[in-house]
């Protein structure tokens, strides 16, 4: 266990105390061996991937934050939770839904410790963490056929987002919950380990019960090419059914991405 030097001056608990705390949620863990926590880091993908497997790196503040699509993660200072963690590829296809699903549950119990009641955190197909329709997370999983690095981004305190964010993304803070980082992690860590280590079929009901794409209407890119229709049901098991002016299409949630929303 180590600690960057440094403590903040906002957290409730200082730096120094978040290896010992992350470490005690961790206990009796299936994935996760070793943690790290950083002053500041361009990335946590970084860190965690340097580790190997077992991994668990998280930082007080996270410099060039890397989304998916190659786009970037914008932390503002330190009001986000950046964590991510190192585990073998075998633990399956299906890890960023499990990340998402255990980061959303872990959201809710942090809320409704603080500040009940908690809103629902839905899940946007593949990877977004939403509040009220409002991105407040996101997932990020990068791999290199042995491993697979799962990065997991919350925003927590901001009280306003700029540019292109503006009206798209949400805080904790926003909704009226002040929750601090390091508690979402602890309550994130174990929530993840099981969750990684459930079985398919439990992952896709629960992705489904939070899914927030029915009855949307999207365009997909799929490996036969686009499709575009209303959401119907998304199955990360069994598919995403579009209904199309030509029927209902099962899209396979391997080969296909969303391009566009169309309402
Ligand atoms: C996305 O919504 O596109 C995924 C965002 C993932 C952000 C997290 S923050 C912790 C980890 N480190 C990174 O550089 N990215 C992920």
């Amino acid at each position: 266990m180590s600690a960057d030097s440094g403590a903040g001056e906002t957290e409730r608990v200082p730096l120094e105390a978040w290896p010992e705390e992350l470490r005690r949620a961790c206990q009796g863990s299936r994935h996760f061996r070793e943690i790290r926590v950083v002053r500041e880091t361009p990335s946590t993908q970084d860190v965690a991937r340097a580790m190997g497997v077992g991994g668990v790196a998280m930082a007080w503040r996270q410099t060039a934050g890397r989304g998916r699509l190659g786009r970037a993660w914008q932390d503002t200072l330190e009001d986000g939770l950046a964590i991510s963690v190192c585990v073998p590829a075998e633990v399956g296809a299906l890890a960023s839904v499990a990340a998402g699903i255990a980061a959303a549950i872990a959201i809710e119990g942090a809320i409704v410790a603080g500040c009940p009641p908690a809103p629902t955190v839905a899940l946007k197909w593949p990877n977004d963490l939403l509040i009220q329709g409002r991105k407040v997370g996101g997932i990020l999983v990068e791999g290199d056929g042995k491993l697979l690095t799962i990065g997991i981004g919350i925003n927590c305190s901001q009280r306003q987002f700029t540019g292109e964010l503006t009206n798209r993304a949400t805080s904790l803070a926003l909704h009226g919950a002040s929750v601090d980082r390091l508690e979402i992690a602890v309550r994130l860590l174990p929530e993840l380990d099981r969750w990684l280590h459930t079985e398919a079929r439990t992952i896709a009901d629960e992705f489904s019960r939070r899914d927030a794409l029915v009855g949307t209407e999207l365009s997909f890119s799929t490996a036969s090419g686009i499709v575009s229709g209303i959401v119907r049901g998304v199955d990360v098991v069994e598919g995403i059914r579009v209904e199309t002016h030509d029927g209902v299409i099962t899209l396979d949630p391997r080969t296909s991405c969303i391009v566009a929303k169309l309402s």
